[in-house]
């Protein structure tokens, strides 16, 4: 597997020291969009969906307006073939539908409600406003924000969506995301991102990873996808070979309410070169110990709190 074609530049000191300036003014959008990695990213989870129901125009309106560096989203196939943003396998939790998400067509996905439900569970922040929210296609989400906002796409449940990569690949490039630096794409199973490569080697990648107690000894820790060993194990090697493939890694820092990583852990991952984005931190004090850590970024589903700290 060979890097990222721009990261063995940046590696190599591209944009440090004295050469920065003409450096930085002869930088590409892709080359400063993986420059701004290096600094700190605040990313809305699903949108602003502590504030409005994940996934919609509205969660994701309200992170736009505040400013984020990424908006977050899960992309599924529908039975038709369009890409749509949708986090769950199954329809029911946050819609007035039933059923697997890729059993239903575009058509019959727009004529559920994906606004209610929220109000519903979140009756301090309901808003007549999100009753009848449409889900959103990634087209759409694309059209509306184009090149003013950076995108961070996971391919959610890559063996339930087939023909995910390839269909998102080609939406990417349709719209221009790539080049421009507008875009990561995330995903918890390596092959998804490795066929992602294959389809366009300049789409920048983050290798995501949740690290649990093992099930039979819950005094070790093991790693979901089988990328890495347990955070006990981990090597320099470990993360040079995602860093092979990818731009950088999410993870989850607690289990069980037990942090499973620590403060070296993201040190170690940065020294091999890859930034650490954690997953989904939504209390301010927790907000502020990982920024203490150095982390490269956080997902959040209140990007209000977090831009406060860190602006
Ligand atoms: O993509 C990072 C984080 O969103 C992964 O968890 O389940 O919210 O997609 P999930
Ligand atoms: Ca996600």
């Amino acid at each position: 597997m060979q890097r990222h074609p721009l990261i063995a530049a940046i590696s190599l000191g591209l944009f440090a020291g004295a050469a920065t300036t003409s450096a930085l003014a002869e930088a590409t959008p892709l080359e400063q969009q993986l420059k701004d990695l290096e600094s700190f990213q605040v990313i809305a989870h699903r949108g602003a969906s502590g504030h409005a129901p994940e996934s919609t125009m509205a969660a994701y309106e309200l992170a736009h307006e505040w400013g984020v560096d990424y908006l977050e989203l899960d992309v599924q196939i529908t039975a038709d073939g369009e890409l749509v943003v949708f986090h769950d396998d199954a329809i029911g939790r946050t819609s007035t539908g039933e059923g697997a998400i890729n059993d239903h067509t575009l058509e019959e996905l727009q004529a559920l409600d994906t606004g209610t439900w929220f109000n519903d569970a979140n009756p301090e922040n309901a808003d007549a406003a999100f009753e009848g929210a449409q889900i959103v296609t990634l087209d759409e989400l694309f059209e509306r924000f184009g090149h003013d906002e950076r995108y961070y796409i996971e391919t959610k449940s890559p063996q339930l969506n087939p023909g995910l990569e390839e269909a998102l690949v080609e939406s990417l490039e349709a719209h221009d995301m790539i080049e421009t630096g507008r875009v990561l794409v995330q995903s918890f199973e390596q092959d998804s991102l490795l066929k992602i490569r294959e389809l366009n080697e300049n789409v920048p990648l983050i290798q995501l990873v949740w690290y649990h107690t093992n099930e039979e000894d819950d005094s070790q820790l093991q790693e979901w996808t089988g990328v890495t060993p347990g955070p006990a194990e981990i090597t320099d090697e470990d993360f040079q070979a995602i860093a092979e493939y990818a731009v950088g890694i999410g993870t989850n820092v607690t289990y069980d309410g037990n942090d499973v990583i620590d403060a070296d852990f993201i040190r170690q991952a940065q020294a091999n070169g890859l930034p650490v984005h954690i997953y989904t931190i939504n209390e301010t004090d927790e907000m502020q110990r990982l920024l203490d850590w150095g982390v490269n970024g956080l997902f959040t589903d209140y990007p209000d709190r977090l831009l406060e700290l860190v602006e």
